[in-house]
């Protein structure tokens, strides 16, 4: 066990440390014992089927699998519809009047919806997405906050067939722009705003300049959050008041029967080049993956109460609030706000009101909580809290240690899960009633799935870091970009032959323990957010004063990652705090806030290989004040000594 601070003084971080899990624990829990990886491995199709048994078919597959790279298949010939797996399965039994989704509004307001309550408000949804004329494969741009009627709303476009494309409210109108006409969606579904550190978000505004321009949105549909004294404007015949329409339409909504490889929906991430890309998840699959991972990691019971913190615009509020834990017959919180609104205890007060059991949240979050002192979560009473999970990002020793003394009291297994948008649900894992954890790895890979460390060249490496791999096909995995073949085969498959190629640096230990470093190709990630840098530098240079920009990512203590920027300005333009903070909010403005560089720095030139290649690297040297490298493949050396003097005088 951990060493408490004030009995013998600091944790050690970097010491060997190591968890087994409780026994109280590992009594009770799911899986227990070593013996299902060797199962998974015996018989993966075996293992996954067993999984997808427990979803309603419609009809049933006729083939587990099939994978011939890049292409997997999963339950082919099978069919069924996913809210009919989240909704209607569960009301027919005993959880007909369990909570599914408990709500927190940012200024206090508390709402729960029983599965019952998820099932009308489905239906009428996905009444009202007919009404507006949406059919099966037809696409639905979804920019909402964090309310109950967001879920029934990417729910409602399961049951009708439709493949939703949910864009974080955080995001620019000209972000939620990009992602609608790359996915030419027929509908827009916002609300008039939502709260964020008692500030009002103003969504509807956003929405309305997003759609300017975009003639493929036929109706944008309009949730009303209640914001007192907050109008927002609706165009005749385009905007429609969800309450109205949803007031006039039947209590039962019949569900488009899908098959396996249908597609679900639509989400766009960061990719190395400037556009996003939308990656595409299948039926089911997807569904399977996401609920065997929710019921093993999560090692959910019926008496449960989870908390994923993220938000529906991500993968992780797609996979572990919306499909995985409903697929499971969870209660679950959806908080609306920020944790420090109105003080930073927030969260330890929701989770002792609802008594909340597992805890999934990210590690840029611990950070901030261990910023802010360990009196905020010492005054609530964690005491139900049974387990932890960590995701997005690598999570250092330090804020692992913390995250199991201050919130889980030393008693609560911690979960680091390893996965990404593209694979659609965890893949590398402790079990928390089986795995010895150490602070700071993910462990092992998820029972059924095969990773290992190449080198570039496809050799194995052990002991050392190298390159994630991921060997054969899982159920969740993505079929593919929206539109973009080729990108696809590109950025996944091309680095080896028939193997996947994550992009995240990783190394595995003498234990078989799984360490992942990040990314190791041009995407940062800020505080568990993916952006790529192309991205930030394409909206630096569309500012009149930018001539080029080059954006890396620096070390930050709560973000994990922050955007540092390298410009140089037009001529006539006066470079100093001014100009750099209006950079900062022309980004923010572009793509959201999450983009905003933490620091911009003005250079004559920026260093170029013979190739006119920026040297990324040695800027994130400079960025960090480290002592300059290798300099010898620059076109003009002279050029990355003034930068770094320049910066070295600045800093
Ligand atoms: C990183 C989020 C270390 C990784 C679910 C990956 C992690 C990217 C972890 C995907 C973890 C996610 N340890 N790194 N436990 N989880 N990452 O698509 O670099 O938003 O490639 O999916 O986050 O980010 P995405």
């Amino acid at each position: 066990m951990a060493k408490k601070k004030d009995e013998n003084g600091p944790v050690d971080a970097h010491g060997d440390h190591r968890f087994p899990p409780p026994a109280e624990f590992k009594k009770a829990a799911r899986v227990s014992d070593e013996s299902i990886y060797e199962r998974a491995a015996a018989d993966p199709q075996a293992f996954w089927a067993g999984f997808a048994e427990e979803l309603r078919w419609e009809t049933p597959w006729k083939e587990v699998h099939t994978f011939d790279p890049p292409d997997a298949k999963w339950f082919i010939g099978g069919k069924l519809n996913a809210c009919v797996n989240c909704v209607d399965r569960h009301i027919e039994g005993p959880h007909r009047n369990k909570a599914a989704l408990i709500w927190e509004g940012e200024p206090g307001e508390k709402k729960t919806w029983t599965y019952f309550d998820l099932y009308r408000e489905v239906n009428r949804f996905g009444n009202v997405l007919r009404k507006l004329g949406i059919k099966k494969g037809d696409r639905v741009a979804i920019y909402l906050p964090m309310m109950l009627e967001s879920v029934a709303a990417m729910l409602a476009c399961a049951r009708v067939g439709a493949v939703h494309s949910v864009v974080f409210g955080g995001f620019s109108s000209e972000s939620l722009r990009d992602r609608i006409l790359d996915a030419d969606a027929h509908l827009l579904i916002t609300a008039d705003g939502g709260f964020r550190r008692g500030k009002v978000l103003a969504l509807k505004e956003a929405a309305d300049a997003a759609v300017e321009g975009c003639a493929c949105i036929e109706n944008v549909l309009v949730i009303q959050r209640g914001i007192p004294g907050h109008e927002c404007s609706m165009k005749e015949g385009r905007d429609h008041w969800y309450h109205d329409l949803a007031d006039q339409v039947d209590a039962w909504c019949e569900p488009e029967v899908m098959d396996s490889e249908d597609p679900l929906f639509i989400l766009y991430t960061s990719g190395t080049t400037g556009k996003p890309k939308g990656i595409v998840h299948t039926t089911g699959g997807y569904l399977t993956g996401t609920y065997a991972t929710t019921r093993v990691v999560f090692d959910l019971k019926d008496d449960d109460v989870y908390w994923c913190t993220a938000d529906i615009g991500w993968v992780t509020g797609h996979s572990y609030i919306v499909y995985g834990p409903l697929a499971a017959a969870a209660t679950q919180i959806i908080y609306e706000g920020a944790p420090d609104a109105p003080d930073r205890g927030r969260f330890w007060r929701i989770c002792e009101r609802y008594g909340v059991t597992v805890f999934y949240t990210a590690p840029t979050a611990i950070r901030a909580f261990m910023k802010w002192g360990d009196d905020w979560p010492a005054g609530a009473d964690l005491s139900r809290l049974r387990l932890l999970g960590s995701v997005g990002e690598p999570i250092n020793p330090e804020a692992w240690l913390w995250y199991h003394e201050h919130i889980g009291s030393g008693r609560c297994p911690i979960v680091d899960t390893w996965w990404q948008t593209e694979t659609g649900q965890i893949l590398i894992t402790p079990l928390p009633g089986v795995t010895v954890t150490k602070p700071g790895s993910a462990a092992k890979a998820f029972p059924g799935v095969d990773v290992e460390i190449l080198s570039d060249e496809g050799e194995k490496i052990d002991g050392e870091t190298g390159l994630l791999a991921i060997r054969g096909s899982w159920p969740a995995m993505t079929r593919g970009i929206w539109g973009d073949r080729q990108r696809f085969i590109e950025t996944y498959w091309s680095k080896w032959e028939g193997i996947y190629f994550p992009g995240d640096g990783a190394k595995r230990d003498e234990d078989g323990f799984f360490w992942v470093i990040g990314r190791v190709d041009d995407v940062i990630n800020v505080a568990g957010h993916r952006l790529g840098t192309a991205e930030v530098e394409s909206a630096l240079v569309e500012h009149a004063s930018v001539a080029e920009s080059a954006v890396v990512g620096i070390p930050h203590e709560i973000k994990g990652t922050a955007v540092a920027a390298f410009v140089t300005v037009r001529e006539g333009f006066e470079t100093g705090d001014e100009l750099a903070g209006e950079l900062k909010a022309h980004v923010a403005e572009k793509i959201g806030a999450i983009a905003r560089p933490e620091s911009i720095i003005f250079a004559a030139d920026l260093p170029k290989t013979r190739s006119g290649k920026i040297m990324r690297r040695l800027l994130r040297d400079i960025a960090e004040g480290k002592a300059l490298g290798d300099t010898t493949t620059l076109a003009d050396p002279s050029v990355v000594e003034s930068l770094k003097s320049q910066y070295d005088d600045e800093a």
